[in-house]
């Protein structure tokens, strides 16, 4: 079996056990990785992935030039967990939830040399219940720079944080791109602490 097939089974096998978590049947696909790293801020050095699940965007944040010590990917799931760090033994891949991650990055050191200016998301935030978005949007946003951006892909019609709990953090929302080309097709999404004044 290639590593793309490896992918392919290792999520799919998660799915069937967990479909609302694992929220996606096969991996986003190169086109969508590629609309996700393109978000990116200008000069963007430390990035942290959400949801890393077989490491589709991983693998696209590397290639963008992100180097495997500024980048933090978290994974909830043991089995994908291993996947992750057997595939990207140079990148801290710690399992965790990502209402966590404050605690998380501070406990691998990753935020001694400052925050994120990203914080890129697989996770399948539409279908969560509010409480739980807010905490973990919320717990995201701790760990990037003011200016730093949350980018979050989603296959639903709708943005991916639901309009109550981006008002209540203060966030501004901008729609990216549409990418057809992945299964299912879907919206990449940028949100940022809404500038005051
Ligand atoms: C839609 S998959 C995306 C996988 C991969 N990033 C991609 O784009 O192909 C969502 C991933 O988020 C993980 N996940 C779900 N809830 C999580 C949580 N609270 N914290 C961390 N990871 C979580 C799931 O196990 C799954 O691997």
């Amino acid at each position: 079996m290639n590593a793309a097939h490896a992918s392919w089974w290792a999520l799919f096998r998660q799915w069937l056990r967990n479909p609302l978590r694992t929220a996606a049947v096969v991996p986003s696909s190169r086109e969508l990785a590629a609309a996700m790293v393109a978000e990116l801020p200008p000069g963007t050095a430390r990035v942290i992935e959400l949801g890393g699940g077989t490491g589709a965007l991983t693998r696209a944040l590397l290639a963008h030039g992100v180097h495997g010590d500024a980048l933090l990917v978290l994974e909830l799931n043991e089995e994908l967990h291993a996947h992750l760090h057997a595939r990207f033994p140079a990148v801290r891949v710690e399992l965790g939830d990502a209402r966590d991650l404050p605690g998380i990055a501070e406990r691998t050191g990753y935020l001694a040399a400052g925050p994120a200016d990203a914080i890129i998301s697989g996770l399948g935030l539409l279908t969560m219940p509010a409480e739980l978005q807010r905490a973990i949007v919320a717990a995201a946003f701790q760990c990037l720079r003011p200016d730093g951006r949350f980018i979050q892909f989603t296959y639903g019609p709708q943005a991916p944080i639901g309009d109550a709990v981006a008002a209540e953090l203060g966030l501004q929302v901008r729609r990216g791109t549409f990418i057809l080309r992945n299964v299912p097709p879907a919206t990449v999404y940028v949100y940022e602490q809404a500038r005051r004044g």
